[in-house]
């Protein structure tokens, strides 16, 4: 039943990519491509800026940091990963949210088509696919342990052809919990022979988790062998580099090469692509690696704290991201919407401490999440937090 030519819209199916002529010759005198030869209009030009030739238009393949990008996520697969990434599974976008916004204008048509998406989960789904035409349809995660409902989403699948593609966010946000890799191996082994329709698997958060024994729970070394598959990944949370904007889409190789031909040639530039490739070599990885590992250790301390204060019940979200979710109570101990928004209005006004009301999720009632900074600053947050809740319930 799956079948990528009968899901892609026509009009991708046969894009061919953009083609310059700095595809075929590289080097001599570049009068080929419209570029300002006589340099970049700084008044100061630094060395790193004056070897990545601001001028020049950036490369369109960026083979070498997809080179390192899978040499990294193939060095500790998935347990149930049978064939390595090759740097043809990848396209690289702007941000993650680029990715999400081209597959909904790879495979959905609008006005017609629609996607699914299961709450509470990220706000940019639902942008993007406003934005296309796109209808949204909705099966919850099931509550309290925010999981796939595998049986309703292939019931709602398999009863609306519409239905083109499924946003997952695992691990999820504002849950912050992993989404089981067996029953997503399983609901794309089911689908795919009821289903035209690619499973999306966003892992923005994936490396806060932690792995499972040698193997990682990243699904994106499984994409070769499912072909319903696809991956997203970025370098905004675990490598810091939000600024940068760089996101990771894998797939398939073929879906991947459409991919590839829909998106603007130079969207990738050479400024990012610097900053990505020495990001993700070696030592850029163990830099993260240690990062991470504070943030996780951070992440026991602070929730351990919070969960022992009079007015915060329980942690209403997991343990697999770099933030948490925790619930709010007022004086009688109820969860209350009323008191975790004045918190977060009077963290953010008066205590110059921002982080962010979720009470209005899909069962996150009385819900704030808060990313886990360093201990200095999760330090400030606890004090002012616990000053700030305790006179709210006064
Ligand atoms: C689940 C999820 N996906 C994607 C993104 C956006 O990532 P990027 O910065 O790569 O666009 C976010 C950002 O908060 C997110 O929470």
């Amino acid at each position: 039943m799956f079948d990528l030519n009968t899901l892609v819209r026509p009009n991708i199916l046969t894009l061919e990519p953009y083609r310059c002529a700095r595809d075929d010759f590289k080097v001599g005198i570049l009068l080929d491509a419209n570029e300002n030869t006589h340099g970049p209009a700084l008044s100061e030009i630094s060395e790193t800026e004056k070897f990545l030739e601001l001028n020049r238009y950036p490369d369109p393949h960026q083979h070498e940091l997809k080179q390192q990008i899978i040499n990294f996520r193939n060095s500790k697969p998935n347990q149930y990963s049978e064939q390595p990434l090759e740097i043809e599974n990848l396209c690289l976008g702007v941000g993650s949210d680029e990715s999400i916004d081209m597959l909904l204008r790879c495979c959905c048509k609008p006005g017609e088509d629609k996607l699914l998406i299961c709450p509470p989960t990220y706000g940019m789904y639902n942008i993007c696919a406003t934005i296309n035409d796109v209808e949204i349809v909705r099966i919850p995660l099931t509550v309290p342990d925010f999981q796939i409902d595998s049986n309703a989403i292939l019931n709602k699948i398999t009863e609306d052809p519409n239905i083109k593609l499924l946003y997952l966010t695992s691990p999820g946000n504002p849950t912050a919990k992993l989404i089981n890799v067996e029953s997503i191996i399983d609901l794309l082994k089911r689908s795919s022979s009821k289903w035209n329709g690619l499973i999306v698997v966003d892992e923005a958060y994936i490396d806060f988790t932690l792995p499972n024994g040698s193997y990682s729970q990243s699904m994106s070394t499984l994409v070769n062998q499912f072909p319903n598959l696809v991956v997203l990944q970025t370098l905004s949370k675990s490598f810091g580099l939000a600024g940068i904007r760089l996101g990771i889409t894998y797939t398939n190789k073929k879906l991947s090469k459409l991919l590839n031909s829909m998106k603007y040639p130079y969207n990738i530039s050479s400024l990012t692509s610097n900053v990505a490739l020495k990001a993700t070599t070696k030592e850029g990885i163990s830099i993260m690696q240690d990062y991470v590992k504070k943030i996780i250790e951070q992440r026991e301390i602070v929730l351990n704290k919070i969960l022992d204060l009079k007015y915060v019940g329980k942690n209403l979200g997991g343990k697999d991201a770099n933030f948490i979710l925790v619930e709010i109570l007022d004086k009688f101990g109820k969860p209350s919407n009323e008191i975790a928004s004045k918190l977060y209005n009077t963290l953010a006004v008066d205590n110059s401490v921002v982080v962010r009301f979720r009470g209005n999720e899909l069962n996150c009632f009385g819900g704030l999440r808060i990313s886990i900074g360093t201990e200095e600053e999760n330090k400030t947050l606890l004090y002012k937090f616990e000053r700030v809740l305790n006179e709210l319930n006064a």
